[in-house]
């Protein structure tokens, strides 16, 4: 059974790297993130020699499309056996009631949306014609997740407890920008330790760099992991 929180961030431009980082790694000790720019350059050949490795993939394409699109992305993923899936929750209900429609069994991959990209401040939000801050936004959108039936969000450790405050506590929060002390931060801003992101209460730490460059990659994720389970 794998009780880590950690999904490795395997940003590799190409599976020969992605999979020689996975080959270090326990697919019992954590669970790995493939995202566009590995997606995009090896396909799903990559995904399916991850699955096949037993890892527990989570393909992070963000899909944004009609309803019918991404439904049909979502059971396409669902057949490459991924364990979780994710898509914009600025996609609106119906497009979250398709694709929670075609994940629907028990066997599906977790349905995951992304609120507010990180990146976006109130002056992008503005430019888009959306009158409130970030924070509004991220709460807003994650309601609108949850009521469309998704198993969770993805959020920046800065809103788990404004998330944790309004959302039922069975809705799972995915968070990156965690930098364990002491390690380099890199181009993450806001920034916090795994040991606290989970005492806030996330459910699954999306970590990178500070795995993926080590210089002893499953030396890394074990300290992390010994970080969470004391
Ligand atoms: O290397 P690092 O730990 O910064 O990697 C974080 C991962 O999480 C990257 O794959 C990045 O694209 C992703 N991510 C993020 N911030 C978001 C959403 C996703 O860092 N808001």
């Amino acid at each position: 059974m794998n009780s880590s929180k950690v999904v490795v961030a395997l940003d590799f431009p190409n599976a020969t790297t992605a999979l020689s980082l996975a080959e270090q790694l326990d697919p019992d000790g954590c669970r790995v993130k493939v995202g566009k720019e590995l997606f995009t350059r090896s396909g799903p050949e990559v995904v399916r020699q991850l699955v096949d490795m037993r890892f527990d993939v989570f393909l992070d394409l963000k899909y944004y499309d009609i309803p019918n699109t991404v439904a049909h992305a979502c059971a396409a993923a669902a057949d490459l056996g991924v364990w979780m899936v994710n898509v914009h929750a600025s996609g609106g209900r119906k497009m979250m009631e398709a694709a929670r429609k075609t994940l629907s069994g028990e066997d599906a991959p977790l349905l995951i949306a992304v609120t507010v990209l990180t990146s976006m401040d109130q002056s992008d939000l503005l430019e888009l014609g959306i009158d409130r801050s970030p924070a509004e936004q991220v709460l807003r959108l994650a309601q609108l997740a949850e009521a469309s039936g998704m198993d969770g969000v993805v959020c920046s450790p800065q809103e788990i407890t404004l998330l944790r405050n309004k959302i039922s506590p069975q809705f799972r929060l995915v968070t990156p920008g965690i930098r364990p002390a002491g390690t380099a931060h890199g181009d993450q801003k806001r920034i916090m330790t795994p040991a606290e992101a989970v005492k806030l209460g996330s459910d699954w730490l999306v970590i990178g760099r500070p795995i993926t460059a080590a210089t002893e990659p499953l030396a890394a994720l074990s300290a992390i992991n010994r970080e969470l389970d004391g």
